[in-house]
């Protein structure tokens, strides 16, 4: 069998440059350069709905953007089935039967459910503390992403390196299933960019990782003057004060973004004076290169990656409609292969009753006065 491909996103808020060079810009390239049986790209409204319960239309209204932004970056509908999460009811039916697959405790040592439980304040401990509980859906998450990766037997799942722990979760239940009942599901491998400062893009200030709620995005859908703004207050070397004072690259976030963003051609095209980025880097270790020069360069780099996203964003934004629709052919699409899927796991697990025609001759002869 050959590959089958399959990534989502949240529908929170807009997708920022960490999406972009974490997943977005490989999945184009798969869409366009790889061998593969079929695509699947969707929007994740019932993950998103695990932490947002209170506040469905964040939700809601994040369903267009995040559309916007897969068919701005190049994701074509003719190629990729796009679809929403919730318009499959089958991954439910399927989360259901995995969650006896899995512990409890297993479901504990998971980092990211982790890191994220403390990020939103979520506890496990005991009722009658003043923090926030943890909501079932929520802890369970991963169960159900595992369901929303089988339903279409994917193989390969581009998506950031946070989502690791979820593919191993994943190819636990598979193997789990598959000795259990029968071999009807695939292990999926994640796919991650090659470059490694791509994996995990820092956000504007320099710390953790880009992210809506620590305010340090740059986001697909900025215009020209914000992104502008945004790069030229980035965090740089707090010790390169004069411009001739040596600087450092490491962790100096401009230098991060050049590595994640620049192409063979750009010096060519921006900045003769130089041939490649360890040039730069050579000579900005060394003294006498100002940051706004650096900046400047990233500035026209990032320009000349998101001025097309930014034209096919506004091409898709006059036909909001078309983009519904397109959401829903997928959704149909989408639905007949989990529907196609779930089939198989219930005639594994044998609670295929009306179709099971030797277990209703068995017991009609078993009973025969
Ligand atoms: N957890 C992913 C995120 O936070 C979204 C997601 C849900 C997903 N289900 C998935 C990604 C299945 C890949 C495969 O972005």
């Amino acid at each position: 069998m050959g590959r089958i491909i399959l990534t989502g996103d949240r529908p929170t808020g807009k997708l920022h440059l960490g999406h972009y060079v974490g997943s977005l810009r490989n999945r184009v390239i798969i869409q366009n350069t790889w061998e593969y049986d079929r695509m699947f790209v969707f929007i994740a409204d019932v993950q998103a709905l695990t932490d947002n319960a209170d506040n469905p239309e964040k939700v809601r209204q994040n369903i267009i953007e995040v559309a916007l932004d897969y068919l701005s970056c190049g994701l074509d509908p003719s190629k990729v089935t796009i679809f929403i999460q919730s318009m499959i009811p089958e991954l439910h039916e399927m989360t259901q039967f995995f969650s006896n697959l899995v512990t409890v405790q297993r479901l504990q040592r998971n980092p990211t459910v982790k890191s994220e439980m403390a990020q939103r304040g979520f506890h496990d401990g005991a009722e009658d503390d003043n923090r926030r509980g943890l909501p079932v859906g929520f802890f369970t998450y991963p169960i159900s992403q595992a369901a929303d990766i089988c339903a279409f037997k994917s193989t390969t799942v581009p998506v950031g390196a946070d989502q690791e722990p979820m593919l191993e979760q994943c190819r636990e239940i598979v193997r789990s299933f598959n000795t259990t009942y029968a071999p009807v599901l695939v292990e999926p491998e994640i796919y991650l960019p090659a470059n490694m400062v791509c994996r995990r893009l820092p956000g504007t200030d320099g710390k953790a990782k880009m992210s809506k709620s620590l305010g340090n995005c740059i986001y697909l859908s900025d215009d020209p003057k914000e992104m502008e703004a945004k790069v030229k207050s980035m965090f740089t070397d707090p010790g390169h004060l004069r411009v001739e004072d040596p600087g450092k690259v490491e962790g100096n976030c401009v230098f991060t973004y050049l590595d994640a963003f620049v192409e063979p051609g750009d010096f060519e095209k921006f900045w003769p004076d130089y041939a490649s980025l360890d040039e730069v880097k050579d000579h900005y270790r060394r003294g006498g290169l100002g940051d706004m020069k650096c900046k400047k360069f990233l500035i026209s780099v990032l320009h000349d990656r998101l001025q097309p996203i930014r034209e096919r964003r506004h091409f898709w934004e006059q036909d909001i409609p078309g983009v519904y629709e397109i959401l829903r052919k997928g959704s149909e699409a989408a639905r007949e292969v989990a529907a196609a899927t779930l089939h198989e796991m219930k005639d594994a697990m044998k609670i295929n009753y009306f179709d099971d025609a030797a277990l209703i001759a068995e017991q009609a002869a078993a009973y025969k006065a």
